[in-house]
């Protein structure tokens, strides 16, 4: 059957079919592909993108713009301390009033529920942009970069090292669709969701994809072809009082990195907190593919958006 994803929201990678998921991959490698050899196609002419930002952004507020003018359409930036919605403004209106001038809506924001709400009263396709929750635009671009590094995503290893946070929600509901098995491994209490890997585990058992915890980096290390990493601390959390201490063991850095695969790829989302997480050494390392992963999320965000809107 053909995948027709026109007038989709994207919340979470959970909604997505596994057909959904692959489709979106191809499309982007195609995108891509097109755009590196010269191609300029503009199906998204006429067309505007709102983009309602909470939280500060680079790759994601860029891309997304770029994305929207290479394809020949408009985005519009929308700082929410500048809407009515910061004086109390519903979501709901926000989302019926945007509904009537733009083409589809993202949004930055701190609740995934204000996302929902947002996208149960708009007309038009909502995109996540990230929440506390999740981030799903960035874990479709990581498994893109993935596999055209690997060659494929089913059967491959990939290492989560930190916060559960929601790149550790994405990354499992992601990898449960793909087939790619996926451990998170952070300091006790850090754990993620456990709804989150619930429904992560329960999506893994028609891919077979292993979705698994532990607190042991390096044990876990050397089953990972693949090691990920994100900020210890999120954006909205910087007030919470934690022990930042509690995540040393789990830093990226040469001497974990010697314990797996000699040629394990590292990824980090982005922005780094070099010498936290992840050291200068190996975020600039020859096992880095890090500016290959951010440059991904425009190739897969023209994707999306020239599927959904
Ligand atoms: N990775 C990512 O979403 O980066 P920004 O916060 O800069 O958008
Ligand atoms: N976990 C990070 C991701 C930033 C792209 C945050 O939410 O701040």
């Amino acid at each position: 059957m053909e995948v027709d994803l026109k007038g989709r929201d994207i919340l979470s990678i959970h909604d997505l079919s596994r057909e959904e998921l692959h489709h979106i991959l191809d499309r982007a490698e195609f995108i891509k592909k097109g755009y590196l050899s010269g191609e300029r196609i503009k199906p998204l002419e006429g067309k505007t993108l709102g983009m309602i930002f909470q939280k500060s952004s680079t790759r994601t507020r860029i891309s997304f713009e770029v994305a929207m003018n290479q394809l020949g359409g408009h985005a519009l930036y929308l700082n929410a301390r500048d809407l009515q919605l910061k004086r109390g403004e519903t979501i709901a209106d926000t989302a019926r009033v945007l509904s009537r001038f733009v083409d589809g809506i993202v949004i930055r924001t701190y609740s995934q529920q204000e996302v929902a709400e947002l996208a149960q009263y708009a007309s038009v396709p909502v995109v996540n942009g990230l929440t506390d929750l999740l981030h799903p635009c960035q874990v479709l671009s990581d498994l893109l970069t993935i596999k055209e590094k690997l060659g494929r995503l089913a059967g491959i290893t990939l290492l989560y090292l930190g916060d559960g946070n929601n790149i550790a929600h994405s990354l499992m509901l992601g990898g449960a669709k793909a087939g790619l098995n996926v451990t998170i491994c952070t300091p006790e209490g850090r754990e993620p969701e456990a709804s989150i890997t619930h429904q992560a585990q329960k999506a893994a058992r028609a891919t077979g994809a292993k979705i698994e915890l532990t607190t042991e980096p390096r044990q876990s290390i050397k089953e990972a072809r693949v090691i990920y990493t994100d900020t210890w601390i999120s954006m909205g959390r910087e007030g919470e009082a934690v022990d930042i201490e509690i995540f040393k063991p789990y830093q990226v850095n040469r001497e974990l990195l010697a314990q797996g695969h000699p040629e394990a790829l590292v990824m980090h989302c982005l922005p780094a907190h070099r010498g936290e997480e992840i050291t200068s050494e190996v975020i600039d390392g020859p096992q880095s593919i890090v500016f290959d992963q951010a440059e991904n999320r425009l190739h897969l965000q023209k994707a999306l958006l020239s599927l959904v809107l």
